[in-house]
């Protein structure tokens, strides 16, 4: 498959570089066309990836992802452009954490909105799904880097890009995949971010993820 996707930094290159171990097609969107991290990126794959702008990105994405920080993600999808990823599964694995008032950040939205939803609500004609963002970039991608039980979320308005988005997951080796329901579910997602940012203090190291039980 041909993935696009927007952002240059440690997650956007992580998921790249799964998706191109895979088997998938993969350019890598930036705000400038000839980025020197996404260069870099293209060089270690060997094969099957690319580079652009975000706008390149979209358009070559058959699926797109959205790795940037919440606070500037509509603007680089915006920069995507709303053409280039209609009809398309946006998959969202964005926070909203604002360091712009220290540590640790706070959420620049929360409790009644999302980014996700904002995302949703910006480009209705894309089919977003949240999902991942509540696990650390290197086991997003490796799920057995913490043993036993654990579990990744999505949510999102569109049944068949959920399915989609499981698909993925699966072959990155997620077997608990929670269906929250609805793009709003993103809120509660999102705003899992201080309680993960404070055992990742605990845990002095991101390596943990969450496992819901049920009685
Ligand atoms: N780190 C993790 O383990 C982890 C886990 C779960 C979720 N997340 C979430 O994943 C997302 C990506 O995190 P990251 O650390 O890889 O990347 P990041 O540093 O948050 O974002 C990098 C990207 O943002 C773009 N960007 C910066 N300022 C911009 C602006 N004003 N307008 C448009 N685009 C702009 C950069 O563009 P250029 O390429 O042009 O520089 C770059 O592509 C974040 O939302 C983060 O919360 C991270």
């Amino acid at each position: 498959m041909r993935i696009g996707i927007l952002g240059t930094g440690v997650v956007g290159q992580t998921i790249g570089g799964k998706l191109v171990s895979l088997g998938h097609d993969v350019k890598l969107g930036s705000r400038t066309a000839t980025n020197e991290k996404a260069a870099k990126w293209v060089d270690q794959q060997r094969s099957r990836a690319s580079q652009g702008t975000f706008a390149d990105a979209a358009s070559f994405g058959e699926i797109v992802f959205n790795c940037t920080s919440g606070m500037v993600s509509l603007e680089a999808l915006k920069a995507a452009g709303a053409a280039n990823l209609a009809g398309k599964v946006l998959v969202d694995v964005s926070n909203p954490l604002d360091f712009s008032h220290g540590m640790p950040p706070t959420l620049s939205v929360c409790n009644s909105d999302s980014i996700g939803e904002q995302i949703q609500r910006t480009f209705p004609d894309a089919k977003v799904v949240k999902t991942l963002n509540t696990i650390n970039t290197a086991v997003m991608v490796d799920p057995s880097l913490v043993p036993g039980d654990h579990d990744v979320f999505v949510g999102g308005n569109d049944a068949d890009a959920k399915l989609r988005v499981t698909e993925l997951l699966r072959s990155f080796g997620w077997r608990t995949i929670i269906d929250l329901g609805d793009i709003s579910s993103a809120r509660g997602t999102e705003m899992l971010l201080p309680i993960w940012l404070r055992l990742m203090g605990t845990f002095k190291g991101p390596t943990f993820n969450f496992h819901i039980a049920r009685g």
